[in-house]
């Protein structure tokens, strides 16, 4: 259910049909998690929108878009909505009939606030189910770590289960590597490291994963970003996925393998508490 929508600091909840965003998923998007009317890690999703209309050469006018989400999330406050999601999207606009960017594309700027989901308590205390899944990643690196407007992997992915045992599901990439979960980043532990997936191929670069890096390393934790094969994670000590609307959960279970919650990931999960309650 939509709350509320703007496009381009305007309250509206249309798109002209030729937008390229719905053409070509020509765009990116953010979704972000808005508690008491604050977000959390807003720089780290500045970051990552910046980053990618680079990759895609996609004007943004930063400063219209801090203007507009600020205004936005007050209006929402003051409409009694202090905790919902945020969707930012920043598409190229209407221009042009082909592939083709042309320089007179007018990027547009959408606002989206959605209620927060709502998740059962145990997956962030007990841990989860994890599916893996059959639909593997492509290899792009020129789209790699961005959050392009193009989800048909993640689409495919978490078409392959209705089971509600499973809150997630395993991503690996065609060549077999683990990435990621279908709307998460993922960590291991082993023998101590904190160990996480490289995405320079393909995967969404979390601001959850962003900060948990920054954390681990402030806090002395050893951390290595590397290629994991899928069978270093029968043998990690702890396994858990992030993202910045849910935090951490703790994986349970993959598979025939089953995982307790370890200390690692129950410190890193302080740490989040913390961020949250700034
Ligand atoms: C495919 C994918 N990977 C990773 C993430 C985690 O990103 P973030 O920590 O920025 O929420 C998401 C979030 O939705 C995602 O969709």
């Amino acid at each position: 259910m939509l709350l509320a929508s703007w496009v381009d600091g305007k309250p509206v909840a249309v798109l002209p049909v030729d937008d390229r965003g719905l053409a070509y998923g020509d765009g990116l998007f953010e979704t972000v998690r808005v508690r008491a009317g604050r977000v959390a890690l807003v720089d780290g999703h500045l970051q990552r929108l910046v980053r990618g209309a680079e990759m895609l050469r996609l004007p943004l006018d930063v400063e219209a878009l801090l203007a507009e989400t600020r205004a936005f999330l007050a209006e929402q406050v003051a409409a009694g909505r202090p905790d919902f999601t945020l969707k930012i999207l920043l598409t190229r606009g209407s221009a042009g009939r082909g592939y083709q960017p042309l320089p007179e594309a007018v990027p547009r700027r959408l606002l989206l606030a959605f209620p927060s989901r709502v998740w059962p308590a145990e997956y962030s205390r007990d841990g989860i189910a994890l599916h893996e899944c059959r639909t593997r990643l492509g290899l792009n690196p020129a789209l790699a770590g961005i959050k392009h407007l193009n989800r048909l992997e993640q689409v495919l992915a978490r078409a392959e289960w209705d089971d509600p045992r499973y809150a997630e599901g395993l991503l690996l990439d065609i060549d077999g590597r683990v990435i990621e979960g279908t709307m998460s980043n993922l960590f291991l532990v082993h023998d101590g490291v904190l160990v996480t997936p490289r995405l320079h191929r393909c995967g969404v670069a979390g601001v959850m994963r962003s900060f948990l890096l920054a954390r681990a390393l402030t806090l002395g934790i050893a951390v290595a970003e590397r290629d994991v094969a899928r069978e270093e994670l029968d043998g990690a000590d702890e396994l858990f996925v992030c993202n910045s609307n849910v935090g951490i959960w703790p994986v349970r279970e993959l598979g025939s393998r089953r995982y307790t919650p370890g200390e690692l990931t129950r410190r890193l999960q302080g740490e989040v508490a913390t961020l949250w309650s700034r």
